[in-house]
């Protein structure tokens, strides 16, 4: 079965289920795919004995019609699509390995198919092991996800489907997947759960866990991201790609940070 993924991400691109992959096409290129494995994510599991799935995620880094590669290079912005399996992983949902910025770089998320939590984490400058800030985003098909300069994050995917994520990032850092690994994970766990909290935006129950590694925690946050984010050139009903063609100064904060506020990027949901 193939899913046409071209309305969300704005350019040809099919999710192929059978295979499982991404298939890019129409002048779309990208560096070939790059696996996540059960065995390099045994650190940051709750449940580190289990060995099904084999492979959990496709990363696909540095996507690009080849007509924008000097726009790309000259912004110094990279593009990636990420696909995510479905099941869980033991007691938790599928999720993906975490990793910090170093220095003020944050990130910006797209939601293409399927459903995501995306757990962000502050770590106090002085002590990782304490968490001063934890924000759960429950985002849907079409939503944007900015990460702040300073944010820990991982993506989970709790539902029955394939999620699809896209990011737009800056091409003057590597991502620091160490102090997750140290941790044994994010500050908390979310897990498949027949009572305890109910997400009532995607309709799912789940568990929260913490991990015991960390000394201390803030509670979770949750929160969804706003329609519109007019200074970062981002709409729920308009795929990120278009940025490139359209507003790419939008992009800035991508590799300027710190000269950007960001408190406006999250509503925050009553609980
Ligand atoms: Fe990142």
């Amino acid at each position: 079965m193939i899913i046409d993924l071209k309305e969300k991400s704005g350019f040809s691109l099919k999710l192929d289920l059978d295979k499982p992959e991404l298939v890019f096409g129409n002048g779309m290129v990208s560096s070939p795919v790059s696996i996540r494995t059960i065995g390099q994510m045994q650190a940051v599991l709750l449940d580190k004995d289990i060995r099904e799935p084999q492979e959990l995620y496709y990363m696909y880094r540095g996507v690009h019609n080849f007509l924008d590669q000097n726009a790309l290079e000259s912004r110094q912005l990279r593009y990636d699509v990420t696909m995510i399996k479905p099941f869980c992983l033991g007691r938790e949902f599928m999720k993906t390995a975490g990793h910090y910025h170093p220095g003020d770089f944050g990130e910006l998320y797209e939601v293409v198919s399927g459903e995501c939590l995306c757990m962000l984490q502050k770590p106090n400058a002085q002590d990782y092991r304490v968490i001063e800030e934890v924000i759960v985003v429950e985002a849907i098909a079409g939503e944007k996800i900015v990460i702040p300069p300073g944010f820990g994050h991982i993506l989970i995917n709790p539902c029955k489907h394939y999620l699809v994520t896209a990011n737009w990032v800056s091409r003057r850092f590597e991502s620091s997947y160490e102090l997750y690994k140290k941790a044994g994970g994010a500050a908390y766990f979310i897990t498949k759960s027949q009572e305890e909290l109910i997400s009532p935006r995607l309709g799912i129950n789940m568990g929260i866990i913490h991990n015991s590694h960390y000394k201390e925690a803030a509670d979770i946050s949750f929160a969804q991201p706003v329609k519109q984010i007019k200074k970062f050139g981002l709409s729920d009903s308009s795929p990120m790609y278009n940025l490139i063609k359209e507003d790419i100064d939008k992009l800035d904060f991508l590799n300027r940070g710190l000269d950007y506020e960001y408190e406006d990027i999250f509503v925050i949901a009553k609980r």
